[in-house]
């Protein structure tokens, strides 16, 4: 009953956290996309204008050059939208990833930790991430965009092995993400929006606002856009062991950060109107690269005749705790993925991919639950090479 009960918070946290987080995302495109499409004005106190039609009906959108006369006596701001895609994501990180610590980030054959120290280091993750951000962005550093990115480049990569050294490569991609989701919400909470509350103030008691401010706002809302699309690789991550389950996993998250972040540079200068190819082509060929990397590899002289009397009776221990119709294992309240193996038929059924999961990958047992060992892997590769017969 209790897992049951989880499953559903679970559900409803992560729709929330995928609603708030498109409406955080969508705007924040929405107006780099604004702000790149404005059209020069004759109006010296603008800097552009566009319009625009959309769900029936025509907008004129103008954007001021420094302020505007006089403020308007309604003034939306954008940022719930941010804050609730943190909170609801820390809850969810908590639910699935703390209080599930053995199944989703604990990993014994990495490091075997144990609940409080791995919850310690994911925790810790975020703030040391954080910290060293805010450090980087406000050091000199911060005035050559370049030599900026290159190094925030080096450090990510740094943090992708790192945490992939310690935590299952589960919990150590959603780790990554949330660094840097953490961020991109510190940005709006702690620079973006104070900054825009002072320059009000500043109008509202009629002195020119510092443009320090207006910098500063820029510039971490460009860093947003450059990780959006990395961070929302990270949240789908999950679903595709043989990016998180392989041996590599730390190379696989640095290249889709790499390419998440070109791609994403690319859109951001069509915006502007010219876009050299370069990016586009370089992030969707380190894509193709990571794919053959990690792609599975057949071994012909795998070929020999198992008994399914073995396979079966591995899968029985190893495999059933959780995916039969009524699982023993604590905290599972129905088979995982609705993956039952508790019949032969059904073993033969999903016979490719419990070969990805326990011998590409080796997500499955998660964490390694249940002690399978690397002689019963190969015995399963054996058996699938030689037909997966179920007699
Ligand atoms: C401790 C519980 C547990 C055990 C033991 C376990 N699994 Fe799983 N399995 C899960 C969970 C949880 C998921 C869902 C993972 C997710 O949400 O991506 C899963 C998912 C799967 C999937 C679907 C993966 C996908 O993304 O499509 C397969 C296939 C699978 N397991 C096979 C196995 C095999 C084979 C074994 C035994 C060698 C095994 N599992 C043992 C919990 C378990």
């Amino acid at each position: 009953m209790e897992a049951y009960l989880v499953d559903w918070l679970s559900l409803l946290l992560r729709w929330a956290h995928v609603v708030v987080g498109i409406a955080w995302i969508g705007a924040s495109f929405y107006f780099i996309w604004l702000d790149n499409h404005l059209e020069p004005s004759a109006d010296p106190k603008l800097s552009g204008d566009l319009w625009a039609v959309h769900g029936g009906g025509f907008y004129h959108v103008e954007k001021f050059r420094d302020a505007p006369p006089q403020m308007p006596a309604r003034l939306h701001w954008f940022k719930w939208e941010a804050y609730w895609t943190w909170i609801t994501g820390f809850f969810l990180l908590a639910l699935v990833y703390y209080a599930g610590a053995e199944l989703y980030l604990i990993d014994p054959s990495v490091m075997a930790l144990s609940k409080g120290a791995a919850i310690g280091i994911g925790l810790g993750s975020l703030v040391v991430g954080m910290a060293v951000y805010e450090g980087l962005s406000r050091s000199p550093l911060a005035r050559n965009d370049a030599a900026l990115g290159a190094v925030m480049f080096f450090l990510l990569a740094a943090a992708a092995w790192g945490l992939c050294q310690v935590f299952g490569g589960r919990g150590a991609f959603i780790h990554y993400g949330a660094v840097l989701g953490t961020i991109m919400v510190a940005n709006v909470a702690h620079i973006i929006i104070p900054g825009q509350r002072r320059m009000v103030d500043a109008l509202a008691a009629g002195r020119a606002p510092d443009p320090k401010d207006a910098v500063a706002g820029k510039q971490r809302s460009v860093h947003n856009t450059y990780f959006t699309l990395p961070v929302l690789f990270t949240m789908i991550s999950s679903h595709y062991a043989f990016t998180f389950g392989t041996r590599w996993n730390w190379l696989a998250l640095v290249a889709l950060t790499l390419a998440g972040g070109l791609i994403r540079v690319w859109f951001v200068m069509r915006h502007k109107g010219r876009a050299p190819a370069w990016p586009v082509v370089t992030g969707l060929g380190l894509i193709v690269v990571l794919g053959f990397l990690v792609a599975p590899r057949m071994e012909k002289s795998l070929q020999s005749d198992v008994k399914f009397r073995a396979v079966k009776s591995i899968i029985d221990v190893r495999c059933l705790g959780c995916h039969a119709a009524k699982p023993s294992f604590p905290g599972i309240a129905e088979a995982p993925k609705g993956i039952l193996l508790d019949t032969p038929e059904r073993i033969r059924t999903h016979a490719v991919q419990v070969r990805q999961q326990t011998v590409l990958s080796r997500a499955m047992p998660p964490g390694n639950l249940t002690a399978m060992t690397d002689e019963e892997r190969s015995l399963i590769e054996r058996w699938i090479f030689s037909g997966a017969k179920i007699d």
